[in-house]
């Protein structure tokens, strides 16, 4: 039986989303903003959990439409039978988030959307269903956006960039599901070589050695919330899991490259490498992204990165500078390739790329948690 799903994506890559989602269960996905929107089994639960590399979080749709009032948004949901998801004595919560001008807070509407749910079990099954904030069993994620309502059912729970493989916390990190969309923009496939020239805690490599190996990039994580889901049999998620791991590639060759100026963040690379299973898939390097020679040996056909741009992170304050002679020893060193690159700074790295004859063949604007981004992809 087919059932509604929608998962929330970074703002940005709600396209490459769509397009993972149609690989890994062969069903086509409407790309919204934020989020992405798809019919399933829930058998694919397990699946899009386990796989998916550039979403967030995947919820069942309970209910979409549109409203006037919250009284509304409390007969939808009231109107839903909750009987199949929850168990009588699980602890639920409920999530807002709200967009546009309303004369009511997402406090509000996580209120009525609780009373609706507790009233529609209540009704239909004669027990009151317990509400716990802090520690649910089962957390329901409401978006009011402008007259819009949608409902979800959370089997993800925290959100699936949490891979589980931080042993070493860079100050910058880059988000792994943009880091995986950025790869999937690059067009780089497997066997092909791939360098991340700044690679600090090494999101990029290793997300990129996840997909060589065919390694499930939430194969760490244990915490899973469809577990607690009443239908989930949990079974047929460990077999699944097993068997996707049993079809991880162990010989997959190792042209996967990551290099960084400072030691510190490149132990912390090779660590985090280490936990997320995939230390011997990646070569790291010490070395100065802005000086040719220091560049590891191997062809390299692809270079996916993501450079400082913040005042903090840049001496000066402008990455300006690094960017040029970035461009420049990457152009020596590096013939036909395929850059893509992420920046805050991207009027920066616009100049620095004029300046080195280097032409943008496709930008994009992220969000990067709050800060607005830009990806830009660039022939060598
Ligand atoms: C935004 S961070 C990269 C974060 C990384 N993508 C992650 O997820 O952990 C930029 C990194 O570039 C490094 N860096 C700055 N200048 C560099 C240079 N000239 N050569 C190599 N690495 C450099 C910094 O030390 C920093 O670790």
């Amino acid at each position: 039986m087919m059932h509604k799903f929608f998962a929330t994506v970074p703002c940005g890559i709600e396209d490459i989303a769509s397009e993972e989602v149609h690989e890994i269960i062969g069903c086509k996905a409407k790309p919204d903003v934020g989020r992405i929107f798809f019919e399933t089994g829930l058998e694919s639960i397990f699946l899009l959990n386990l796989k998916a590399s550039t979403l967030n979080k995947i919820m069942i749709q309970i209910c979409h439409g549109v409203f006037s009032e919250l009284k509304d948004i409390y007969r939808m949901v009231k109107d839903v039978d909750y009987g199949w998801i929850i168990d009588a004595d699980q602890p639920f919560a409920v999530r807002s988030e709200r967009v546009g001008i309303h004369d009511f807070t997402s406090m509000d509407v996580s209120r009525i959307v609780g009373q609706a749910i507790i009233d529609s079990y209540k009704e239909a099954y004669g027990r009151r269903l317990p509400v716990n904030l802090d520690d649910p069993e089962v957390e329901f994620y409401a978006l009011v956006r402008d007259q819009e309502f949608l409902l979800g059912v959370n089997t993800t729970g925290n959100s699936l960039h949490r891979r589980g493989y931080k042993a070493y916390m860079h100050p910058a990190a880059l988000k792994p599901t943009l880091a995986s969309a950025m790869l999937r923009l690059s067009g780089w496939k497997p066997g092909k070589g791939i360098l991340d020239p700044m690679c600090g805690g090494g999101t990029i490599p290793i997300e990129a050695a996840f997909k060589a190996a065919n390694i499930p990039p939430g194969h760490l994580r244990l915490d899973f919330a469809f577990l607690k889901l009443k239908f989930i049999d949990e079974n047929d998620f460990w077999k699944l899991r097993n068997r996707l791991f049993a079809e991880k590639r162990c010989e997959a060759p190792a042209e996967i490259y990551g290099m960084e100026k400072f030691r510190h963040h490149l132990e912390g690379a090779m660590r985090n490498s280490e936990k997320a299973g995939v230390r011997e898939l990646i070569e790291f390097k010490l070395g100065d992204a802005t000086k040719s020679f220091d560049y590891p040996d191997g062809e390299i056909d692809y270079v996916v990165v993501n450079p400082p741009y913040g005042i903090r992170m840049v001496p000066g304050g402008s990455p300006r500078g690094l960017y040029s002679r970035f461009l420049k020893a990457l152009r020596e060193r590096v013939e036909d390739a395929v850059l893509i690159l992420i920046t805050a700074a991207h009027k920066r790295f616009i100049e620095a790329a004029e300046e080195n004859g280097i032409e943008v063949i496709e930008r994009r604007i992220v969000l990067h948690g709050d800060l607005r981004a830009r990806i830009f992809k660039c022939k060598l």
